[in-house]
C-alpha cells in the first residue's frame, strides 16, 4: 500500500487495458453481459458478488470503495445515496429485537431519530448517554450489541476516546461503529483503534464541494458482504455519476482539508478575542477540554474544519449574524469549498429531543460554521462586520 495522498489519487485501482484509460470512467450501464447466454451465469466482481445488475454493483461505485477502504484501513467498502442510506443500512444489517443500542445524545439528530424509530417498530432498546467516554464506557455491558460514536461531535465539537471505548466494546463483544465524517481519515483510521465499521457522510468532506450526497462504510469483508446484503435489498447503491464526483473530490481532500483545518483554528482563536463572542467550542484550541484527547487520537495537530460559537446578545444577536454575512453562506451541511453558517436548533440538531438539545447547551445562541476555502482574511473580515450588529 503506498502513503495516504498516492492513494487519494490513484487507490480506486482502475486500468483499462485495451484503452489504456486510467481514470475512471461514469458506468451507465444497468446490466451485464451473462458470458454464456445462460440466465443465472454471470461474472463476478472482485469481492465474488454476481456482476449482473447496477443496484448491486457499480464499476464506478467501486473504484469508490477501493480508495474509502484504502484510506479507512478497512478490507473493504460500500457507497450508498447518502450518508443515512449508510446508516440505515448498519441498523437493519446489526440490530435485531432485544438488542442494546449504546448513543451519546449528542449526535447527528437523524442518526438517532431513525435509530428511535426502528427502535420502537422492531424492539430494540435505545440507550442515550451523556456524550463522555465515561457515560459511554459506563453503560455498555454484557447486553450491548452495538455503540456509535461520532469521532467529533457536531456542533459542540466534543471529542470522546474512541481508543478507551473500542477497549471495552471489544470486552463485551459487541460492534463499535464510528461516524468519522468530521475527522476524515486524514487525521483519524478508527479501525486502527479498534472501531468494526467507519461510517461516513461523504457529503461532507470527502466529496467536498457542496454538489452531491453520498454516504459509505469501511469493515471487515465478513461485514461487508452481509451489509452489502441490506444495500441490495434496500437500493441504497450509489449511483455512477456521484461516485465519479466523490472520487474526484477526494483527490484533493488532503490540500482541502489541510487549509480548512488550519483556517478554523484562526477563526477560533479570532472568535475566542472577540468581546460579542461568549464562549467558543474547536478542540485545537489550547483551553478546550478537548485538546488533549484530541491530541492523542489525532494526526498532524488538525482539528477538523468547523467551530462552532455562542453570542452574548443570545437568540437575536445569533439571527443578526444570520441575516448579516455576506461572503459566508447562511446554509446547513459542512465540509464543502463554501463556508456556511448553521443554526444548530433548526438544522442538523433539531431533531434531537428539545430536552436534550438544552441538557447539551444547544440553544439559540449558538451557531455553528464550517470553514471553507476562501481566503481566512475575508472570513474573518465578514464575522466581524457581522457580530458587530450582533
Ligand atoms: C456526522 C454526520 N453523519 C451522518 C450524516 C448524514 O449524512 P447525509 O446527509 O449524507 O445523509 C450527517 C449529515 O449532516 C452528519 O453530519
Amino acid at each position: 500500500m503506498s502513503r495516504l495522498s498516492t492513494e487519494l489519487i490513484h487507490g480506486h485501482e482502475f486500468y483499462d487495458e485495451k484503452s489504456g484509460i486510467f481514470i475512471p470512467p461514469i458506468y451507465l450501464n444497468v446490466i451485464y453481459e451473462q458470458p454464456n447466454r445462460v440466465f443465472g451465469d454471470t461474472l463476478l466482481s472482485d469481492r465474488g458478488v454476481d456482476l449482473k445488475y447496477s443496484r448491486e454493483e457499480n464499476l464506478t461505485a467501486r473504484a469508490l470503495e477501493k480508495v474509502i477502504s484504502k484510506l479507512e484501513l478497512s478490507d473493504d467498502a460500500l457507497v450508498f445515496n447518502s450518508g443515512m442510506a449508510a446508516i440505515a443500512a448498519v441498523y437493519l444489517g446489526v440490530l435485531r429485537s432485544g438488542s442494546k443500542v449504546v448513543i451519546p445524545m449528542e449526535a447527528y439528530g437523524t442518526t438517532i431519530q431513525l435509530l428511535t424509530q426502528l427502535s420502537c417498530k422492531f424492539g430494540f432498546r435505545v440507550v442515550k448517554v451523556w456524550p463522555s467516554t465515561e457515560d459511554v464506557i459506563n453503560a455498555i455491558d454484557s447486553e450491548t450489541t452495538m455503540v456509535l460514536v461520532e469521532t467529533i461531535t457536531n456542533p459542540l465539537l466534543r471529542v470522546l476516546n474512541i481508543r478507551e471505548i473500542a477497549r471495552r466494546v471489544k470486552e463485551v463483544n459487541a460492534i463499535l461503529v464510528v461516524d468519522n465524517t468530521l475527522a476524515t481519515p486524514l487525521i483519524y483510521t478508527p479501525i486502527n483503534d479498534g472501531a468494526n465499521i467507519v461510517l461516513h457522510s461523504l457529503t461532507k468532506y470527502l466529496a467536498g464541494h457542496n454538489d452531491v450526497v453520498g454516504g459509505a462504510l469501511a469493515s471487515r469483508s465478513d461485514l461487508i458482504r452481509e451489509l452489502w446484503e441490506w444495500r441490495r435489498m434496500l437500493g441504497g447503491i450509489l449511483q455512477p455519476l456521484e461516485a465519479y464526483l466523490i472520487l474526484r473530490g477526494i483527490k484533493t481532500l488532503e490540500v482541502r482539508f489541510e487549509r480548512q483545518c488550519r483556517n478554523a483554528l484562526t477563526v477560533a482563536e479570532f472568535l475566542h478575542e472577540h468581546t460579542k463572542v461568549k464562549e467558543v467550542f474547536y478542540p485545537g484550541l489550547p483551553d478546550s477540554p478537548y485538546k488533549s484527547v484530541a491530541d492523542s487520537l489525532f494526526s498532524r495537530r488538525m482539528y477538523g474544519g468547523v467551530v462552532s460559537f455562542r453570542l452574548r446578545g443570545g437568540k437575536e444577536a445569533a439571527h443578526e449574524m444570520l441575516r448579516r454575512v455576506k461572503v459566508i453562506k447562511p446554509s446547513p451541511s459542512l465540509g464543502g469549498t463554501e463556508s456556511l453558517l448553521t443554526y444548530p436548533v433548526v438544522s442538523a440538531s433539531k431533531t434531537i429531543p428539545a430536552e436534550d438539545r438544552l441538557k447539551l447547551g444547544i440553544t439559540e445562541d449558538l451557531l455553528r460554521l464550517s470553514i471553507g476555502l476562501e481566503d481566512v482574511n475575508d472570513l474573518i473580515e465578514d464575522l466581524d462586520q457581522a457580530l458587530n450588529y450582533a
